[in-house]
């Protein structure tokens, strides 16, 4: 069991290059699964989720290597099409298989994928789109752990998937990545509305399009999806992680600290801007990188509800709620896109915060100071926003459940040491 720790009250300075997207990672390694071919992928980043997609492509028969941050995937010879339940298990972006298998087989042996415990997380529209577009999914439930019944989906098609029109009754990031998939190789064209806008979708659409496939509008409410036979493989880079930006921007806040944040497309990060203004940061914005000068104490971060993109992201609510603890004055937050995200706050009162949670709503009044003790992240983000805490408490935080961290952050440890943070990872 590995625990982070943190001997808090360091003022971080200096720079920080933030690795490739893992919302943007895995999708992509599932969708060389598609191609008939070989595909080389940068930027990826080191992440237990990373390494868990890899098992799965690999069961699947794609040869995989790694070489420093770029993935080769040769799918020529991949004939699987079964993912089995302990793999699906681990991460519940492993659904994204359904669509990439049926889109190169015809068929996918999947099951309910797992993650990070966020409360009611279904996939009723990734079902309901694909069934519209003539996929046949049987729901088959199978003797799981510690006496659980597991439901596998067995998929397939009695004739080539068909193209369709498909409104989507909330924008889900997984569902539009599923259809996109799945439509690349179906039949005629599929237009999906009120599709995700995340940057993430644009990043798969891009690689997708690069190996063959005609997507368009993806980024957009509308997408037009013309399929095509089959795809090739694809030379693709990774776009960088806007969520694990945002927390080095929290980092930098919560310490009076003056950060500047590499290898970012100040773009997609623009939704989080002007919480730091507010909070009364100094935002400096070059082509591919930032510099955040914090106050002597950060002001009170006001309103900050979560929505789906351009909206204020879900995952970086933790780390900005954390960094909230310290604000002078009060800050509300509202949690939109999923209940149970507030698993973090008792941890964070634990350390001294003062925050009250109505349901949806978190009102957190700041306070002068935190106080290090032992606590554990309870998911990934969450885990974040402790690490957020830590850094500004006084004494030391123990913060044990680092197997969540470490599904969405790289060398978190060694990156913040080198900013200044007394930090460390202990077995
Ligand atoms: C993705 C991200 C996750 C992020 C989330 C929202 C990946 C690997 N994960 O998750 O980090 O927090 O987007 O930006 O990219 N919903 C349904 N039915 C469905 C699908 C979703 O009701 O069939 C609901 C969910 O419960 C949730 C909302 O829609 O309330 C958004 O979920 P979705 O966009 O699908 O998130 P994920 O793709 O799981």
């Amino acid at each position: 069991m590995q625990r982070l720790i943190i001997n808090g009250g360091k003022r971080l300075n200096g720079g920080v290059t933030v690795h490739g997207a893992k919302n943007s990672a895995l999708p992509v390694l599932a969708a060389a699964a598609v191609c008939d071919g070989i595909s080389v992928i940068h930027n990826v980043p080191m992440l237990s989720d990373v390494e868990e997609t890899i098992n799965i492509l690999r069961h699947l028969g794609c040869g995989v290597t790694r070489e420093g941050d770029t993935v080769t995937v040769d799918a020529r010879g991949a004939d699987g099409f079964e993912v089995p339940n302990r793999l699906m298990k681990e991460m519940r972006s492993s659904i994204i298989f359904m669509g990439a298998l049926v889109s190169r087989f015809g068929k996918a042996l999947v099951s309910l994928p797992g993650g990070c415990n966020l409360g009611p997380r279904p996939i009723d529209l990734h079902l309901s789109a694909l069934r519209q577009m003539g996929l046949i999914v049987e729901e088959q439930e199978e003797p799981g752990e510690e006496g659980r019944r597991d439901c596998r989906l067995d998929c397939r098609v009695e004739k080539p998937l068909e193209g369709c029109e498909i409104d989507l009754t909330l924008p889900s990031v997984g569902a539009t990545e599923n259809i996109m998939l799945a439509a690349s190789t179906a039949r005629g064209r599929t237009v999906i509305q009120n599709a995700a806008c995340e940057p993430e979708i644009s990043d798969l659409a891009d690689f997708l399009n690069r190996a063959g496939a005609k997507i368009a509008g993806a980024g957009e409410p509308t997408v037009v999806i013309n399929g095509v036979k089959s795809l090739t493989g694809a030379e693709h880079t990774v776009i960088p992680d806007r969520i694990t930006a945002s927390t080095y921007m929290a980092a930098g806040a919560v310490t009076r600290g003056r950060v500047t944040i590499k290898k970012i497309l100040p773009a997609h990060l623009r939704p989080v801007f002007p919480v730091f203004l507010r909070a009364g940061c100094e935002l400096q914005v070059r082509d591919r990188e930032l510099t955040l000068t914090a106050p002597a104490r950060i002001k009170s971060l006001g309103n900050v509800k979560t929505d789906y993109y351009p909206g204020f992201p879900t995952d970086s609510q933790p780390p900005l709620l954390a960094m909230s603890t310290l604000a002078d004055g009060r800050s509300q937050f509202v949690e939109t896109i999923f209940h149970n995200r507030y698993a973090h706050v008792d941890a964070l009162n634990d350390l001294g915060a003062n925050i009250k949670v109505t349901e949806s709503m978190a009102i957190v009044d700041g306070v002068k100071k935190l106080t290090g003790r032992e606590v554990e992240a309870a998911d990934l983000r969450g885990g974040a926003a402790l690490i957020i805490a830590g850094l500004a408490a006084e004494g030391q935080t123990v913060i044990g459940g680092m197997n969540y961290i470490l599904r969405g952050y790289d060398d978190i440890e060694k990156r913040l040491a080198e900013l200044g943070a007394d930090i460390r990872l202990e077995e």
